[in-house]
């Protein structure tokens, strides 16, 4: 509450005198209270307090601006009417806490400490953001400026009460610091968390100590392990904040702030709290490792946040506190941390596109579209139609007759209201329209056409939408590398034709590759990816080839498996290397969860199986290289995978999903090898990462060297969100880099002396220049990237 002086000659002088006065106070840097006192008038003291309510906004932007123009500080300091300092972080755009921000907040709160008039502290961001955290970009080189943990240590042990206003995100340090002051007042739309996890670290500013000493052991375990972001009204239910506010953030806590001044901080001070725990606590914590080690697919950051929270549950606070600081020592500068803050740049970077003919993510504004279509309702029409409805556009679902428009009506619905029902809100049902007719495409902006995946099929479509839809609608293909280019050529608009290539499921995976052929337009592609980008996908943009980027790379990898099969290894054997590796699902197991006819019905349209194959083609080569028929095989006994209930592996039935090894897959490979004249050897699992990686990795660099992508942070971004390879390695371009250039090389040399008929064993162009150069880091590649293009 205002004091009694300030309080008395404000009430008798008059609104706009006390104004007044109060500006003239704030300007001048007089306390307000010296400055009211040459005023008089008669008002009573509900009026200031609304006044003071009301302006305090109004105030802490002026506060701003004056400070701006006097110190330009990462952490402004203000005095507002009531005895509350104000400490504004301003470290656009997310108020990241680097060593200006801690030096800023650090001088604020000593000064605000230090102030007799000041009696609480109100902590808020500028730019509705309170703060995303650390500042990782300063984690590559030497820490400089005050520690996190000593200023957050010196906010709570402070005798005057600080208050965070939380609006859009307390992240990572952000959170930790707002744990540090005595309450938490947050925004309706606010976030917060502790996502230290996904960057290979942990919340190591006494966030594993405080958050089990403020919501109990087993939510605070929740939240670090997983690193998710929690709303503000999940955050007032776990406890995190005190209090959520629809209106000004910052008026409600400095109000509150007003109210709470004086108040003894007891158990406000959470570092002297004793955490709830449950009742078998190292059966608890045994049962928490169990399970995050099953998730973490080697992944070292999850257990060590396990263990710095259960020292939070058995050591006293400053032990906990040590603890978690040498947990933090072993990750800090880990291969791992390394690798995945590598991630968090890289999608940033996927971002800011560019195309060969110069245009720019920066350049060129994307057309917001409203009204869509999706032609196609199979598997990845239904995803694609739930995301853009759940997105807000609404969306036309088109089918070739009524049956098969019923099945995808049924789908499609079921997926919205069980997607709503899992968030607690409505279906947005009243988006979605279905029709077998593609005259109801009359106004839509933006089609995206999902049918079978065949060129005469895809080209009629297009043909058909070229006719029907408005001139100046884009036309998008869902094709997952067929030429995006004889699409276009199908159109009067083939600048307004791009690949957008979901991945199964299509509501749930992350990415997006936007296909731009030679004559897709920068507006197309400017659009596609803001499309996604409302989507809530990670977008790439890629250029037009068989496969695109993520496809054309695997095409190696699933050969080399094969191979492997054919020398001598199993299926649980390759499986087995490359989940150790750190993906989600071994090759084998993957193409029996998506089905072996997917990569049959290609290859037979490639000519490399069925009856387009030349008669004078020995079994086991096609268009004059090695070819392993094995997959093909499989098919054709009508072993397709998961849903047939056989695949590479055994089921227990048509649509189960756990795999047995199969006596019959095994013996099956002993009669080919035998009909084959193959001896099989026994290949050791570096063999079968070495080759399934390395070849897929050769081929990266192959993809680079053509322009398809623009750097190797797309192709890693691809693979990571596409294709389950594990964040924690980086990518594959990032492995490349960390396993050392000089050793793919000699390892594919290696390889393909041996395997002289596979040709993309033969270490690419790129590869072998990029070590001429010295082996840059892979921040530096494009810059090589640009002599050996600018060379052909
Ligand atoms: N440190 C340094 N830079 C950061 C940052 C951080 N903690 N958080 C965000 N940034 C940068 C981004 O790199 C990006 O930079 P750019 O514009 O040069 O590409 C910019 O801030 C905007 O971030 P972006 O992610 O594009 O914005 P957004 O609004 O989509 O998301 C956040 C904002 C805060 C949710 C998101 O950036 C985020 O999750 N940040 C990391 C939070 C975190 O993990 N903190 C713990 C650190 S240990
Ligand atoms: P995917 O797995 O790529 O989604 P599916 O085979 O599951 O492929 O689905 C393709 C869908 O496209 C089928 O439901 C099919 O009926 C539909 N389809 C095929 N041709 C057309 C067309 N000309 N117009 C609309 N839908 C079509």
């Amino acid at each position: 509450m205002a004091n009694s002086s300030y309080s008395r000659e404000v009430a008798s002088s008059g609104l706009a005198a006390g104004l007044r006065c109060l500006l003239l106070s704030f300007l001048s840097g007089e306390e307000p209270a010296a400055s009211v006192l040459k005023f008089n008038a008669g008002f009573t003291l509900v009026i200031l307090h609304t006044f003071v309510v009301l302006h305090c906004n109004v105030w802490s932007k002026l506060a701003a601006r004056r400070f701006t123009a006097v110190c330009g500080d990462m952490a402004r300091y203000a005095r507002i009417p009531g005895s509350i300092a104000l400490i504004t972080l301003a470290n656009p755009p997310v108020n990241a806490l680097s060593a200006a921000v801690r030096k800023g907040i650090t001088e604020t709160l000593s000064r605000a400490i230090a102030d007799p008039q000041v009696k609480a502290v109100v902590l808020c961001g500028e730019n509705g953001n309170f703060c995303g955290g650390a500042d990782i970009k300063e984690f590559a080189g030497p820490m400089s400026g005050p520690g996190l943990v000593p200023m957050i240590d010196a906010i709570e042990a402070g005798e005057k009460p600080v208050v965070a206003a939380i609006e859009g995100v307390a992240l990572g340090g952000g959170l930790e610091l707002a744990l540090g002051c005595h309450y938490r007042i947050a925004h309706c739309k606010a976030r917060v968390g502790l996502p230290e996890v996904t960057l290979g670290l942990l919340p190591a500013a006494g966030g594993t100590q405080r958050l089990p000493r403020l919501i109990g052991l087993s939510a605070a375990l929740d939240l670090i392990t997983t690193g998710r972001h929690v709303s503000a009204q999940e955050a007032l239910q776990l406890g995190i904040v005190d209090r959520v506010t629809e209106e000004d953030t910052l008026e409600v806590a400095v109000e509150f702030a007003q109210s709470v001044a004086g108040q003894p901080l007891g158990t406000r001070r959470l570092s002297t709290c004793t955490p709830a725990c449950p009742a078998d606590l190292d059966s608890f914590l045994q049962g928490a490792l169990a399970r995050v080690r099953r998730r973490a697919r080697g992944a070292m950051a999850p257990e060590a946040c396990i263990h710095a929270v259960g020292a939070a549950a058995t050591l006293p606070y400053s032990q906990g506190m040590q603890r978690e600081q040498e947990l933090m020592v072993s990750l800090f500068r880990s291969a791992q941390a390394r690798a995945l803050q590598y991630c968090f740049f890289s999608q940033r970077l996927a971002g800011k596109w560019s195309m060969p003919s110069g245009a720019r993510w920066d350049s060129i504004k994307p057309r917001l579209i409203h009204r869509a279509a999706v032609i196609g309702l199979g598997t990845m029409g239904r995803g694609i139609a739930v995301s853009l409805v759940q997105a807000g556009i609404t969306v036309v679902a088109v089918e070739t007759d009524e049956r098969q428009l019923e099945a995808g009506r049924r789908a499609v619905t079921a997926l919205l209201e069980r997607r709503s029902q899992g968030r607690g809100s409505e279906a947005p049902l009243g988006l979605l329209r279905f029709s077998a007719d593609l005259q109801d495409l009359r106004r839509v902006e933006l089609v995206i056409e999902a049918v079978f995946e065949d060129l005469a099929l895809k080209q009629q479509v297009f043909r058909q939408l070229s006719a029907v839809c408005p001139a100046d609608a884009l036309l998008c293909t869902n094709t997952s590398g067929l030429d995006v280019e004889q699409l276009a050529a199908c159109t009067r608009r083939p600048e307004l034709v791009v690949g957008t290539h979901f991945f199964a499921p299509a509501h749930v995976m992350k990415l997006l590759e936007v296909v731009y052929g030679p004559r897709s337009s920068p507006v197309a592609v400017a659009t596609a990816m803001h499309l996604g980008k409302r989507l809530e996908k990670v977008s790439v943009a890629v250029g037009n080839c068989p496969g695109f980027v993520g496809n054309r790379m695997l095409k190696p990898y699933l050969e080399q498996a094969h191979f492997l099969l054919e020398e001598g290894a199993t299926p649980e054997q390759v499986d087995q290397a490359l989940e150790e590796f750190g993906f989600a699902m071994g090759v084998f197991r993957v193409a029996d969860l998506s089905g072996l006819d997917v990569g049959w019905r290609v290859r037979k349209e490639a000519g490399l199986t069925g009856p387009g194959v030349s008669p004078v083609e020995l079994p086991r080569r096609r268009q004059g290289r090695r070819y392993s028929p094995l997959p093909d095989l499989l098919c054709e006994q009508g072993r397709l995978g998961q849903k047939t209930g056989r695949g590479w592996y055994l089921y227990e039935s048509p649509g189960a999903r756990e795999a047995q090894p199969d006596p019959w897959t095994h013996s099956f490979l002993q009669q080919y090898r035998q009909q084959h004249g193959l001896q099989p050897r026994p290949i050791h699992q570096q063999e079968v990462l070495e080759r399934c990686l390395y070849a897929l990795i050769n081929e990266g660099f192959r993809v680079l060297e053509d322009g398809i992508a623009a750097g190797p942070e797309d192709i890693d971004v691809i693979y990571v969100f596409g294709y389950g390879w594990p964040r924690h390695r980086g990518g594959p371009m990032f492995h490349a880099a960390a396993v050392g250039l000089a050793t793919v090389l000699d390892r594919l040399e290696h390889y393909h002396h041996a395997h002289p008929d596979i040709p993309n064993l033969q270490p690419s162009a790129l590869l072998r220049r990029l070590i001429a150069s010295g082996s840059p880091p892979i921040q530096k590649w494009r810059e090589v990237m640009r002599s050996v293009r600018s060379q052909l």
